[in-house]
């Protein structure tokens, strides 16, 4: 059977390695870096990789650019690699397809880091093209993908470079594979799945994968608003999308079949605005009023939530329960953030780009058993089994 060969796996010394990792992170208005996470859970490849004399060559994109645009450039990634690799010197190169540029590859030492300018400022990278990924693996002698993130789109840097060049995965890559398979393969029950977020459109095969996998779906967030309807609720002026009514009823009729327990909120936070400072009001899901919007789980729905994650085993968590931007609207999911942490029974595996932001600098972040980099890798990962991007690495 084919199966990905690790960097612990293999002996790469003294070569030029073309390493993917996943960089797309959020920057603040004046473009300095929100969050770390990314960039921090690349080095332990990074650093493997130097520490075996190779020289790194670093692609990644940033957010989805249509065309060249600074506001996406990856300059303050490279100033943030530097500070953290300060025995390195880190360069940003412009356009690595660049005749002036190709004396930087050629003249690289085992001392300089070089990064390629965000890799979707070439529209053949999201077309997958074959030249182009040859063009990239031109620059170097072995191919690393440590991008789990990303691995769930076939762009070229991700899935046709891996054709040109020996091809591995990094330790970013095996760490996700390893726990995210293990935690689905054989879970400890009971296995509890926590899905917030705004669309039931984009998960739907998920939730269907996690009624397999799951004892309890606990839903919030704007996709509960959906099962609402479709169950004839009043929801006011809240978010929903009414074309998927009949896949929710579907899905919950799918679920009673094979026992899953869908359980959905049974009072939310209603306000007229989502500008509100002083929170709303909490109302039971049958008397929302007619202008009203929901933007949060109620207390009776916490305390419910909190008792059924609470006797977990395993709990996969994807997607804020409530607007969490506003703190007025964040209770919710702080709540199911503290009812997770302080199960010391369960395996957690919490991702998605909403649910690390509504998270991540919080106390006890550490109880979580795997901080997924991936949003949409993972939930793909979950109701897959695998991804385009590793896919390619197996040999
Ligand atoms: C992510 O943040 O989920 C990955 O970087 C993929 O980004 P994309 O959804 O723009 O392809």
């Amino acid at each position: 059977m084919s199966k990905i060969t690790y960097i612990d796996e293999v002996a790469i010394k003294n070569k030029t390695v073309l390493l993917r990792v996943d960089y797309n992170i959020s920057l603040n208005k004046d473009l300095t870096i929100a969050d770390d996470a990314r960039i921090k859970q690349s080095l332990p490849t990074i650093n493997y990789l130097l520490e075996k004399n190779n020289r790194l060559i670093l692609i990644s994109h940033l957010d989805r650019p249509k065309e060249k645009d600074q506001r996406f450039s990856l300059k303050p990634v490279v100033k943030h690699l530097q500070n953290l690799l300060p025995n390195f010197k880190v360069y940003l190169v412009d356009d690595f397809l660049a005749e002036k540029n190709q004396k930087i590859f050629q003249e690289q030492t085992t001392k300089e880091i070089l990064v390629l300018e965000n890799i979707r400022f070439y529209p053949e990278e999201k077309k997958g093209d074959e030249e182009f990924a040859k063009k990239l693996a031109s620059l170097g002698d072995v191919f690393v993908n440590d991008a789990f993130a990303v691995c769930h789109r076939t762009d070229a840097s991700v899935v046709a470079i891996s054709k040109f060049l020996p091809s591995y995965g990094g330790l970013l890559l095996k760490k996700e594979i390893t726990t995210i398979s293990k935690t689905i393969k054989n879970p400890k029950k009971p296995v509890v799945a926590i899905i917030g977020g705004a669309k039931i459109s984009t998960k739907l095969p998920l939730l269907y994968r996690l009624i397999e996998l799951a004892d309890y779906l606990l839903i919030g967030g704007g996709l509960a608003n959906t099962f609402f309807c479709a169950q004839d609720l009043e929801i006011g002026q809240s978010f929903c999308e009414y074309e998927q009514i009949s896949a929710a009823r579907k899905l919950l009729f799918h679920a009673a079949q094979k026992k899953t327990a869908v359980v959905l909120p049974s009072d939310v936070i209603v306000s007229n605005s989502t500008n509100t400072r002083n929170g709303g009001l909490a109302k039971k899901i049958d008397e929302i009023p007619k202008g009203a919007v929901i933007l949060d789980i109620g207390p009776q729905t916490q305390a419910q939530f909190g008792s059924i994650i609470t006797k977990a085993k395993t709990i996969i968590w994807n997607g804020p329960v409530g607007y969490f931007e506003n703190p007025a609207f964040r209770n919710g999911t702080d709540f199911i953030y503290y009812s997770i942490t302080q199960n010391n029974n369960a395996t957690t595996i919490v991702g998605g780009g909403d649910t690390l932001a509504a998270i991540s600098k919080k106390e006890y972040i550490d109880k979580i058993t795997h901080i997924s980099t991936g949003g949409g890798a993972m939930l793909e990962f979950i109701e897959k089994g695998t991804l385009p991007g590793i896919e390619a690495l197996k040999k």
